[in-house]
């Protein structure tokens, strides 16, 4: 793993997008300051200050796409729950890839894929966890109930000691994942899961689909019930 440590950027993710011609395979970017958050679906990541985290990870893993990468998000959900129980917390997933304490939301995760015409050039596995946010702060995030990991130890959290457990988890079951992918992880998925046999709205870009959450199949997708008693396989949304 090479790091790239950076004082201020708009956004790793974009930072990592523009490079990565030049980004070797498993390159992770860190910045302390990000001005341009990106989140998923259009929405913005705010920065709350110094001493969170903000960091993508550069994955090169081969020449062509595969359709276990977009998994990736919901891997690197299970490896942040994994540091996040080694801090004394029970984290849990909202599909597709949130980790919340006591349901509020401690980090974001966006994977975005770069592509030159038809050529796959890698993927961008951005990832923001709030470490050291003011309680304050963290309520005026729009939309969401919002936490970090200080307020939730009651302590000052280090970066770069969490940084490294983050990364060295991430590592240490990756090659694993690229052969097997979700399935690798599944149990550790679902037993962490928040989400299953709940009645749920899933906004799917402008559509809201209903139902009761029956599973995660075998590759991450969501599976609803709806009202009719239909079977809705969900492979992106968001469970508001
Ligand atoms: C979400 O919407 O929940 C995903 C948020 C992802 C935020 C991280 S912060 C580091 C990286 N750079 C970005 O611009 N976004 C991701």
């Amino acid at each position: 793993m090479k790091v790239i440590e950076l004082e201020t950027i708009d956004s790793t993710n974009i930072y990592a997008k523009l490079n990565i011609d030049t980004l070797d395979d498993k390159t992770v970017v860190l910045t302390r300051r990000q001005t341009s958050g990106r989140g998923r679906l259009s929405r913005l990541w705010v920065d709350l200050g110094e001493g969170n985290l903000f960091m993508s990870f550069v994955l090169k893993p081969s020449d062509t796409f595969n359709e276990i990468y977009p998994n990736l998000t919901q891997y690197l959900s299970v490896c942040l729950c994994k540091v996040l129980e080694k801090y004394g917390l029970a984290p849990q997933i909202k599909w597709p890839n949130d980790v919340l304490i006591d349901g509020k939301k401690i980090a974001g995760i966006l994977s975005e894929t770069v592509m030159q015409g038809t050529k796959f050039k890698g993927l961008v596995l951005g990832i923001g966890v709030n470490l050291n946010a003011d309680k304050k702060d963290v309520d005026t995030v729009p939309d969401k109930l919002v936490t970090s990991l200080n307020l939730e130890l009651n302590r000052k959290v280090d970066l770069h000691t969490f940084f490294n457990k983050l990364t060295t988890e991430f590592f240490k079951n990756y090659d694993e994942f690229l052969t097997n992918g979700f399935e690798e992880i599944k149990d550790d998925y679902i037993t962490r899961n928040c989400f299953i046999n709940k009645e749920l709205n899933v906004q799917i870009f402008n559509k809201i689909e209903t139902g009761l959450a029956k599973s995660v199949n075998d590759n991450g997708e969501l599976v609803l019930l709806n009202s009719e008693n239909k079977e809705l396989v969900l492979t992106i949304g968001d469970i508001l």
